[in-house]
């Protein structure tokens, strides 16, 4: 997870943490950097994108309550 104080941010602390990231990766000889994210956080879309990641097919998470009364 990156994240950034609200106090600091808009200064490019995440871009250049995501920077090093992929910096490191180079570095030792990885091929590929996966990421996720949620899809009403334009901040860390708009980096991610930035950075040339692309978009791949949506995962939706479901959740059931299983607390007595409940369905199913
Ligand atoms: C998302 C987060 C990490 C961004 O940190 P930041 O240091 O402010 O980001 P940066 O300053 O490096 O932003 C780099 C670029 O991203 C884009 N960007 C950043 N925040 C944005 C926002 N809220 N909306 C749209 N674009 C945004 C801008 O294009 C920016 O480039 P610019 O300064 O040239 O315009 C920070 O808001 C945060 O910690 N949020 C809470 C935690 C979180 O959601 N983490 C991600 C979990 S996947």
């Amino acid at each position: 997870m990156t994240g950034v104080l609200p106090s600091h941010r808009g200064r490019g602390i995440a871009m250049a943490l995501k920077l090093a990231t992929i910096a490191y990766g180079r570095q030792h000889g990885y091929s590929e950097i996966r990421t996720w994210n949620e899809t009403h956080n334009t901040g860390m879309l708009a980096i991610n994108e930035r950075l040339g990641f692309t978009r791949q097919p949506a995962w939706i998470t479901f959740e059931a309550a299983l607390e007595p009364g409940c369905a199913p």
